[in-house]
């Protein structure tokens, strides 16, 4: 589909990369991230590798003039804690290349979206794994100050941002396509699958 421009850049986001979130939603069916807490633990590696680009990204002048709450958000940190909950040897893997802006604001809102479906992970391991924002699951923990009003906050910097431009919108939706297929990547090495 090709991108409406004279939609918000958060919504032509959302409707540019649906087809990759649901793609995502039948990998994760595959990769069976709660059948087990050693299950759950190759996830958690997945979010770490993916967290870890995502915060790299923190450092780019552009990205904190488009994002000036940067403080408030990513969760490397949490995911390692999490992994040493679990007894997880923590993955040392190469960051994604080299990704510049206005790609990069892509990366972020796979990121910062991805925080959303996290309620329903979040639900999950509590239910089945029996773990925690505090023990566990801190990478799955809402902001405190709440998911939506984060995540609202989020999209009101990404249509301030004065990328409607073709150009610079199909930029950020290249980025956001690209990490989603680092995650997804991801969730293959981390789960051996095909
Ligand atoms: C099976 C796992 C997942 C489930 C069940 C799930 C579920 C959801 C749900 C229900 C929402 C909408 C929440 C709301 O509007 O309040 C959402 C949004 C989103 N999720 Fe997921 N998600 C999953 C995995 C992921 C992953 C792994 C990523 C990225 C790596 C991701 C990226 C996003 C993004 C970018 C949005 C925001 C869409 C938008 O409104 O623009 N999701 N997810």
């Amino acid at each position: 589909m090709t991108p409406d421009s004279t939609l918000p850049l958060s919504l032509q986001l959302k409707q540019q990369t649906a087809h990759k979130h649901e793609q995502m939603h039948r990998l994760m069916e595959r990769a069976e991230p709660f059948s087990s807490r050693a299950q759950y633990a190759r996830f958690v590696a997945a979010q770490y590798v993916f967290q870890r680009d995502v915060e790299a990204l923190f450092a780019l002048r552009e990205i904190q003039t488009a994002i000036p709450d940067l403080e408030t958000r990513g969760r490397v940190s949490a995911a390692r804690n999490d992994l040493r909950d679990l007894d997880f040897v923590i993955p040392e893997m190469p960051l994604a290349e080299h990704i510049t802006m206005p790609a990069a604001l892509g990366w972020l809102y796979v990121s910062e979206g991805s925080t959303l479906g996290a309620a329903f992970l979040l639900k999950e391991v509590k239910k089945k794994l029996a773990l925690s924002e505090s023990f566990g699951a801190r990478n799955l923990a809402a902001y405190p100050e709440g998911r939506a009003i984060v995540w609202q906050r989020f999209t009101r910097y990404l249509d301030e941002a004065r990328l409607d431009e073709q150009g610079k919108a199909a930029e950020v939706i290249a980025g956001a396509h690209a990490a989603f297929n680092r995650f997804d990547n991801l969730l293959r090495h981390f789960f051996q699958l095909a």
